[in-house]
């Protein structure tokens, strides 16, 4: 896909993986859009971002605020080419914690991406073409011990991304997922891998950029995408 004129559409912007891609696809040549909920963070990078793209308030699991702001991104660009759909957060543990813990992150993980997707889907069908990626986890492939709440989250979307996937690829759409292990974000921050070893923001960029190189004949349903140090 040629960035030249496309429109991109980022969640969770404010800090970490969704920032980071947004500034480097504004730098590939698409005018972004960029959500999340952090005022400081999305006013700091709106002056980076600089003119000609949209950053805006919005919280993934306001189901009415969803449709309002992709309704205004649309309208202003005239469309959205490219979905990150990013916006996300983590919990330890599987059982024996309040069940609003639960409920935050399956409602942002997995119901927010949906609320997303819900807008996105029909505008791109209605076009016969655009990039959706869903940013899922390691953690969506494999249920590791202690993390049962986000994993389940991050299982959901790859169901999500798999039927989109056999759903919208023979209508034009790409559909992928990624599954990386530790990211250096803020998040991963106190995880047991030291920084040094974590995937580094930019191998998430590059990532993109490569799911945008391959022609329409290649379609990549997930991109699974380990640490090197967790392999020892
Ligand atoms: N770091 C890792 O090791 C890792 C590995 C695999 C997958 N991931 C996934 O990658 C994504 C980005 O994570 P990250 O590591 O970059 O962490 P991060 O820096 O904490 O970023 C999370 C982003 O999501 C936004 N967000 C959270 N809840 C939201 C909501 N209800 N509505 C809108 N935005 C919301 C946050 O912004 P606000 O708080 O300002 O709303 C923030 O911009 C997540 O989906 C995460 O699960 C991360």
């Amino acid at each position: 896909m040629s960035s030249s004129g496309k429109s991109a559409f980022v969640t969770g912007a404010s800090s970490g993986i969704g920032r980071h891609v947004a500034l480097h696809l504004a730098k590939k040549g698409f005018r972004v859009a960029a959500c999340a909920r952090r005022q400081d963070l999305l006013a700091s990078l709106s002056d980076e971002l600089g003119s000609g793209h949209i950053v805006r308030s919005l919280d993934v699991t306001e189901r009415s605020a969803v449709k309002e702001t992709i309704g205004e991104i649309v309208e202003k660009f005239g469309s959205v080419d490219l979905l990150f759909n990013n916006a996300g957060t983590n919990t330890q543990g599987s059982c024996g914690v309040e069940g609003s813990e639960f409920d935050a992150v399956v409602d942002t993980n997995l119901t927010g991406a949906w609320n997303v997707l819900n807008e996105i889907v029909p505008h791109m069908k209605t076009r016969g073409e655009g990039t959706i990626i869903n940013m899922s986890s390691i953690c969506g492939k494999t249920a590791f011990s202690g993390v049962g709440i986000y994993s389940a989250s991050k299982f959901g979307l790859l169901g999500l991304n798999e039927s989109l996937f056999r759903e919208l690829v023979p209508l034009g759409i790409r559909v992928t997922a990624l599954c990386p292990s530790w990211v250096e974000t803020e998040m991963a921050a106190h995880g047991p891998m030291p920084d040094a070893e974590k995937i580094q923001k930019d191998d998430i960029c590059r990532s993109i950029d490569y799911l945008l190189s391959l022609s329409p004949n290649a379609q990549l349903k997930e991109l699974v995408i380990e640490c090197a140090a967790d392999l020892n």
